[in-house]
C-alpha cells in the first residue's frame, strides 16, 4: 500500500448530492428530534433532569477515541474527587467536554458560530489533563494523521490536508454553516464531516466536531434547547463511523455517510427520549417518596440535590442541599432508613460519608 497523501478535501457547498438516496431517511431523524426537543423544552426542569444525559455524553464522545472512563466512575468522581493518575486525566477530559459546551452555548449569546468560538472551546476542552500539549485554542500548524494507536503517517487510514489550507478550508466550512442549505440534519452531516477531514486541530477534533452538533442545530433553530446527543450511538457504531468518513474523501461517497448520520439521529432521539421519560418519571416518584419519609416541607429541595449529585459525600449533603443546617441530619437519617439514600461508605473519624442515590445510577446505566 502506498504511504497515504494529504486529502485535498471538496469545499461547500457539495456541488453534487443525489437527494433522492437521502430524503426516504429525513422524516424518521427529524421526528426523533422533534420529539426529544419538545421533551426537554416542556419541562421545567430540564436543565436539571437533563445534566447526567450531558455527563454521557461527555463520557462517550470522549471514549469513541479511547478515553477509558465510564459513567459511573465519573459521576463517584464528581462527588469524591479522588482519583489517581491516568484515571484522573481520563475524568478531567470528560469534565472539561462537559464545561466546553456549556460555555460555548453560553458564549453563542454573544458570538457568532465561528472558528473563534470554536477556539475558545477547544481552549476549554483540551485544558489540564493530557491536552496540554496539543496546542489548546489554536489551529495545528504542523501534519496530523487518524489511525490505530501507534500508526505512522505512511501507515495512517487517514490523512487531513496540510496545515497551511486549514485556514482557508475553515473559512470555506464556517461560510457553509451561516449560508443555507435544503435540509438542516443533512447540512449538519456535512458540516461534521467536512470538520473531521480538514482536522483543524492538532488533537480533540472527534470530540470538538461532536460537541458542535448541538451547538449547530440549536444555532439554527432546529432545536430550541441547547440538547442533541449522538454519541452513544457513534460510539457503539464506531468502526461504520470510521469506515463512511472515510469513505468520502476515499471515494467521494457522500451519500452513505448522510444516511448513516441520519439513522444515528433517528435511532439515537429515540432512546435519548426514551431515558429522560424515565428521568422525569422517577423525579415525580421520587419527590412523592421523600415526602413520605420526611414529612418536610423541604422535600422539594432535597430530591433537586439527589438529582444534582446521585453520588455525593455527608458534607456535600449538609453544605448543598439548601435546608437550614438544623434539619439536615434528621432528613438525612429518615432518607437513609427508607432507602432512598444508602451509605456506600460509613464516615469515620473526620472522614465524611460517602452516599449515593441508586436509583438514579442504576436507570442512568441502563442501555
Ligand atoms: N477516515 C476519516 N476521515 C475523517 N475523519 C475521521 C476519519 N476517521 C476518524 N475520523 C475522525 O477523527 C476523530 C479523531 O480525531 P482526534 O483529533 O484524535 O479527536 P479526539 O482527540 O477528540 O478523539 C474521530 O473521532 C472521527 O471523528
Ligand atoms: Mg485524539
Amino acid at each position: 500500500m502506498p504511504p497515504a497523501k494529504p486529502t485535498n478535501p471538496q469545499t461547500l457547498p457539495l456541488s453534487k448530492l443525489d437527494w433522492e438516496k437521502i430524503t426516504p431517511f429525513l422524516g424518521d431523524a427529524h421526528g426523533g428530534v422533534a420529539r426529544f426537543d419538545a421533551l426537554a423544552a416542556n419541562n421545567p426542569e430540564a436543565k436539571l433532569l437533563l445534566s447526567p444525559l450531558t455527563t454521557q455524553e461527555a463520557v462517550s464522545s470522549s471514549r469513541i477515541e479511547g478515553t477509558q472512563a465510564t459513567l459511573e466512575e465519573v459521576l463517584r468522581f464528581q462527588a469524591e474527587g479522588k482519583a489517581s493518575g491516568e484515571k484522573r486525566d481520563d475524568f478531567q477530559e470528560v469534565m472539561n467536554y462537559r464545561e466546553a459546551l456549556e460555555t460555548a452555548v453560553v458564549q453563542m449569546e454573544k458570538l457568532p458560530l465561528s472558528g473563534r468560538l470554536l477556539k475558545n472551546t477547544h481552549k476549554i476542552l483540551l485544558s489540564g489533563a493530557r491536552g496540554k500539549q496539543k496546542d489548546p485554542g489554536n489551529f495545528r500548524n504542523g501534519p496530523v494523521w487518524v489511525g490505530s494507536p501507534g500508526a505512522t503517517i505512511e501507515t495512517a487510514r487517514y490523512v487531513p490536508p496540510e496545515a497551511r489550507h486549514v485556514p482557508d478550508l475553515f473559512s470555506n466550512l464556517e461560510k457553509y454553516i451561516h449560508g443555507k442549505e435544503k435540509n438542516e440534519l443533512v447540512q449538519l452531516a456535512i458540516v461534521h464531516a467536512q470538520f473531521e477531514i480538514i482536522h483543524p486541530f492538532l488533537d480533540g477534533n472527534g470530540r470538538l466536531g461532536r460537541l458542535l452538533m448541538p451547538l449547530f442545530l440549536y444555532h439554527k433553530k432546529t432545536i430550541t434547547t441547547p440538547y442533541f446527543y449522538l454519541s452513544e450511538y457513534l460510539e457503539k457504531h464506531r468502526d461504520e463511523y470510521y469506515d463512511r468518513l472515510n469513505r468520502i474523501t476515499a471515494k467521494g461517497d457522500w451519500e452513505q455517510w448522510i444516511i448513516f448520520f441520519l439513522r444515528a439521529v433517528a435511532e439515537q432521539s429515540c432512546a435519548g427520549s426514551v431515558k429522560a421519560q424515565k428521568i422525569i418519571d422517577l423525579k415525580k416518584d421520587t419527590l412523592e417518596r421523600v415526602q413520605e419519609a420526611t414529612h418536610s416541607q423541604y422535600a422539594p429541595q432535597v430530591a433537586n440535590f439527589l438529582f444534582t449529585r446521585p453520588f455525593f459525600t455527608g458534607v456535600q449533603f449538609r453544605d448543598e442541599v439548601a435546608v437550614p443546617k438544623s434539619s439536615v441530619g434528621n432528613l438525612f437519617v429518615r432518607l437513609e432508613k427508607n432507602k432512598i439514600i444508602t451509605k456506600i461508605v460509613p464516615g469515620k473519624g473526620r472522614r465524611t460519608s460517602f452516599c449515593a442515590f441508586p436509583q438514579l445510577v442504576l436507570l442512568l446505566q441502563e442501555a
